[in-house]
């Protein structure tokens, strides 16, 4: 399983799924005091798909993953780790191992990842230090959620935003490190403008004795200080990226947000002064999906022949935590 002495990191293939279902703008202003203009004025999005009863994240992610194997030129086999960034796992105790299963990736070891909507970019960091220890060779790295299943659909300031998806990146070890350059960071003390808190409710145990008892509340988000975060903190942390790889914002090919919000895709790369032509975005059509949200992006920029073997990519993500992080790398070997 040792990678020897190739001790750089590639990202070499890519995929993605999204639930068959729909939702327009018009769709939700049929169930809601809401409209098309409000919406896409706002935020860039016009609809989002969403899982159907029945559907699971697991399917998601396994379609995705496989995809990602056959564009890389792999097979579940080769796998070493699989690691699932989620925040809407089918199982609390880890949905890994159901996709490791499903893929029949017999030989690798299987782990979720919480990170919100910068699941993708601190799982993206994390299974590049096994491959840059050696330890593992091959690693499938899959951003996966189904949000729709714990918004509150009757507050328009949060349901409106979210889509359910998934995006997934094989990252193999490489002579040439593609993996250019890295920060993460973590700020609890704004954890409470962006919830999808567990809590416990009493029950009884006895009649002299309560517990709690679990529950998901559905998410609640201020929306304000989420914006005004993203705006200043996403800039640093690519700029730190970008500094730690030796290279300046003039040189990316790609800025690859994560698609919370065509403003703040804007406001971002205007205060890096990189061009809209230069930024990934597909969020009018899928909403925030969170930590599904770059891979779901870069797969459909590779697939069109837009990000070419070589380019150079900022990519960075941001949100509940609060967290944020941005990756500078090559795509390709
Ligand atoms: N349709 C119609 N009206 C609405 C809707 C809606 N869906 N939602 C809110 N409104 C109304 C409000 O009730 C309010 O009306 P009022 O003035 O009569 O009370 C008015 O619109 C303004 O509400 P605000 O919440 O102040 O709206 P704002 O202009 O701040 O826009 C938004 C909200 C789009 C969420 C904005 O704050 C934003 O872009 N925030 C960034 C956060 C974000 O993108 N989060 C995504 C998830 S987190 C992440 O991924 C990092």
């Amino acid at each position: 399983m040792s990678n020897g002495s190739l001790a750089g990191v590639a990202l070499i293939g890519t995929g993605a799924a999204a639930p068959e279902l729909a939702v327009t703008n018009d769709d939700l202003a049929q169930v809601m005091e809401t409209s098309d203009e409000w919406i896409a004025s706002r935020t860039g999005i016009r609809q989002r798909r969403l899982l159907a009863p029945g559907e699971s994240l697991t399917t998601l992610a396994v379609q995705a993953g496989t995809q990602a194997l056959e564009a890389a030129g792999l097979a579940a086999s080769d796998l070493d780790l699989i690691v699932l960034a989620t925040s809407t796992a089918d199982d609390r105790f880890g949905t890994a191992s159901r996709v490791q299963h499903a893929l029949g990736a017999t030989r690798a070891v299987a782990f979720d990842l919480t990170a919100a909507c910068s699941g993708f970019i601190f799982g993206l960091v994390t299974a590049a230090q096994f491959i840059r220890t050696g330890t593992y060779r091959t690693v499938l790295l899959i951003g996966a959620d189904g949000l729709s299943h714990w918004v509150d659909w009757s507050d328009r300031r949060t349901c409106v935003l979210f889509g359910d998806g998934a995006g997934a990146v094989v990252l193999q070890a490489n002579s040439e490190d593609r993996l250019l350059g890295f920060e993460l960071r973590s700020d609890g003390s704004g954890h409470h403008h962006l919830n999808m808190a567990c809590q416990a409710e009493p029950q009884a145990l006895t009649p002299d004795l309560s517990i709690g008892r679990g529950n998901v509340t559905p998410i609640t988000m201020n929306g304000q200080e989420v914006y005004r975060f993203a705006v200043k903190a996403v800039p640093e942390v690519v700029e730190k990226s970008l500094y730690r790889s030796g290279l300046a914002s003039a040189e990316l090919d790609w800025l690859l947000l994560h698609q919370a919000n065509q403003r703040i895709l804007d406001a971002v790369a205007h205060r890096l002064a990189i061009p809209s032509a230069k930024v990934v975005s597909n969020l009018e059509r899928y909403g925030n999906t969170s930590a599904a949200s770059i891979p779901l992006a870069l797969d459909e920029w590779v697939r069109a022949g837009r990000i070419q073997p070589g380019h150079l990519i900022a990519a960075s993500g941001f949100g509940a935590g609060l967290t944020w992080g941005a990756v500078v790398f090559r795509w390709g070997i």
